[in-house]
């Protein structure tokens, strides 16, 4: 809001969510990041919607805020601003040390500032989610709005990766929007966690808005007032 003017700031969302619903074939070379409105956008609109959602989430998944182990870290894949790996880490009674990881530098300092406003202790990687080294568990690993941006190849070994880690004791939340064109895959991975012990769920509550979010709801005709998810956990 330094830099952009409002009417700025609501053409930058109107743009970013045009990249997530009808130009997701752009999303895998970064689009939704181009540029300063969208990042913008992204920051004062995703990030706090997707904070409300993993929060709701983890608070209403039996076990996932309490740690077994006190050297629990957090893994963010795909982290963007940091906001789902503040949301799940500051809702646990006994905060976990997080890694964020995203390929883009832009999100990665925006997430050190979240974590760091947030008191999280932390630390964040550049690099592709589909390939980097995670961190020894015990952990409790995040994929929240991300593994749809991964080409379909890259995703299934990363998915085979993360269940491998779930079944040596990490936990594993993963979390994407109702919208079933934006996930695909999952009916095919549900049945999959569901086997392991896991569970797929639905989520739909009302939330209280940020009044900068409720503003750039109402300015491009979003209605977020009832906000919904699915996750798979496992
Ligand atoms: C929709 S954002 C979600 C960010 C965050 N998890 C949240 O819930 O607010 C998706 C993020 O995944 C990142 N991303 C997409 N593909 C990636 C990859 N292959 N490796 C690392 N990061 C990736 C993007 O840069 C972006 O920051």
């Amino acid at each position: 809001m330094a830099d952009l003017t409002f009417p700025q700031l609501s053409s930058g969302l109107r743009a970013l969510s045009s990249t997530y619903v009808e130009r997701r074939r752009r999303l895998g070379e970064g689009a939704a990041l181009e540029g300063a409105g969208k990042r913008a956008a992204f920051a004062l609109f995703y990030g706090p919607l997707h904070f409300l959602q993993v929060r709701a989430i983890a608070g209403g998944l039996p076990g996932a805020t309490v740690l077994t182990d006190a050297k629990t870290t957090l893994v963010d894949l795909g982290c963007g601003t940091g906001a789902a790996g503040a949301a799940w880490a500051s809702a646990c009674l006994q905060a976990p040390q997080i890694v964020g990881i995203d390929r883009h530098p832009w999100a990665i300092g925006e997430a050190a500032r979240t974590y760091r406003a947030f008191g999280l202790p932390a630390r964040t990687l550049k690099g592709d989610i589909a390939t980097a080294a995670l961190p020894k568990g015990p952990a409790l690993i995040l994929a929240a709005f991300t593994l749809n941006e991964l080409p379909d190849s890259a995703r299934d070994v990363l998915m085979q990766r993360l269940l491998e880690r779930a079944a040596s004791g990490d936990r594993l939340l993963i979390v994407e929007p109702i919208a079933g064109f934006v996930a695909r895959w999952w009916d095919r991975w549900r049945p999959v966690i569901e086997r392991m012990g896991g569970r797929a769920d639905e989520w739909r509550f009302r939330a209280e808005l940020p009044a900068i979010v409720a503003k750039l709801d109402r300015a491009v005709k979003l209605d977020h007032r009832e906000l919904t998810a699915r996750s798979l956990w496992l």
